[in-house]
């Protein structure tokens, strides 16, 4: 007869995730990466936006959302971001070290 027992018992093991990053602004900052490098450390020509001030930064972004403030792609792709979710990109943003690599401020 076959022995049942093993597999049952491994069904009843509690599932051990991995420690997560649940960092909101991290994951919406990535958002942003194609065009401001990985974790806003901008190369050649993109504005860098590690480790700027996280004021100077929601004030841009709610500038650009708000349309008082000019810009070619900013003030269209920031309308599909809460405040909130703003906010949390510019507190992640500000926290990242400022690497400047090519990138202009
Ligand atoms: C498609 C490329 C692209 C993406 C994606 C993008 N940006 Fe931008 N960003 C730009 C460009 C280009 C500018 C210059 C202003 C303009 O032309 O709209 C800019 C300007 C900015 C500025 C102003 C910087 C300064 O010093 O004036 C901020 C802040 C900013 N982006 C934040 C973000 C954030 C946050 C995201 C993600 C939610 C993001 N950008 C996604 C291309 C992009």
């Amino acid at each position: 007869m076959r022995c049942w027992r093993l597999p049952v018992l491994l069904l009843m093991m509690p599932a051990t995730l991995p420690a997560q990053d649940l960092d909101p602004g991290r994951m919406l900052a990535a958002t942003c990466a194609n065009c401001h490098g990985t974790d806003g450390r901008a190369r050649a020509g993109l504005p860098v936006l590690a480790g700027r001030p996280q004021r100077e930064l929601q004030a841009l972004l709610a500038e650009y959302k708000a349309g008082t403030r000019a810009g070619t792609v900013m003030p269209q792709i920031l309308r599909g971001y809460s405040d909130e979710q703003l906010q949390q990109i510019a507190r992640y943003l500000a926290a990242q070290p400022a690497v400047v690599a090519g990138g202009r401020r």
